[in-house]
């Protein structure tokens, strides 16, 4: 291949990868449409392939403005196009629609409603500023939105309901691999400690599968006083780096100060 058919080559792939840049956002943005809609629940609740006209019926849109938004999800593989019969086209569900299903069983629509939200997107308008930044330790979270992360989900109940909710997610998928994974690990455990557990989702996973275990949910009093009651699990509010509950074993997941918390 000679240089010049390199450059050509690479000229093209830089024409293509910079209209990625200059819309990337449109595909994330899309999907955040898609949730806030429930798209993917009208569909999978629908069981056949769903014509434009009932979908715009159902979320009660306007079809071609709707038919934009499907096009493009369509082009990313979120939703199939069948045929329903000669003239007409349906949407179905895919294993990535029912991702974004709310509650559903691979959900993870609470997390990309999170990350795709302005409290999250708002430190990265101002990256260029962070790495210019000299001795400055403060998170960008911080300097964005004004306090950081657990002093910021304490006053504001909804963000840090959707947080919660969003660790949810991640830990329905991490801890049924764990489950699955090492059963042994548990043998002989008989209290298990959650440190930072959120919501408890994770330990009422491993309460359900190792029913002889007695659960501790241990997190910031702000967060365990609107955590879910389950049997076997007791919430109990506190500081990770003050204390925490004596148990078997300890539970850490997604914590980014584990060795501070233990130590
Ligand atoms: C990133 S989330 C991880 C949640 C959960 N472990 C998971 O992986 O799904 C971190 C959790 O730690 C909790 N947390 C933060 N600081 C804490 C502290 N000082 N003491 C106890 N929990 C804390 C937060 O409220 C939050 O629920």
């Amino acid at each position: 291949m000679g240089d010049k058919e390199v450059t050509i080559k690479e000229e093209a792939r830089a024409e293509i990868k910079i209209w990625n840049y200059v819309f990337g956002y449109a595909k994330i943005a899309a999907v955040k449409c898609a949730i806030e809609l429930g798209i993917a629940d009208v569909i999978e609740n629908y069981g056949s392939p769903m014509p434009l006209s009932e979908l715009a019926t159902a979320l009660r849109c306007e079809p071609s403005r709707l038919h934009r938004i499907m096009r493009l999800m369509v082009h990313d593989r979120i939703f199939k196009q069948e045929p329903i019969n000669q003239h007409t086209v349906g949407f179905s569900s895919t294993p990535l629609s029912r991702r974004l299903i709310k509650g559903g069983e691979k959900s993870m629509a609470a997390f990309i409603l999170l990350m795709s939200g302005p409290t999250c997107l708002a430190p990265w308008h101002s990256l260029s500023a962070r790495v210019l930044e000299t001795g400055n330790n403060i998170s960008p979270f911080e300097v964005a939105n004004g306090k950081d992360l657990w002093s910021y989900t304490e006053a504001n109940p909804d963000f840090s309901e959707l947080l919660n909710n969003s660790m949810g997610c991640k830990a329905r998928l991490t801890v049924q691999a764990t489950i699955e994974g090492c059963p042994e690990v548990f043998d002989g455990v008989e209290s298990l400690v959650d440190v930072g557990g959120g919501n408890g989702t994770a330990l009422s996973l491993f309460v359900k599968a190792f029913p002889w275990i007695r659960g501790i949910n241990f997190d910031l009093p702000h967060v365990v006083a609107v955590a879910e009651k389950s049997d076997g699990i007791e919430n109990v509010g506190g500081d990770m780096f003050m204390s925490i509950p004596k148990a078997d074993a300890a539970f850490l997941m997604f914590l980014k100060k584990i060795k501070k918390a233990m130590s």
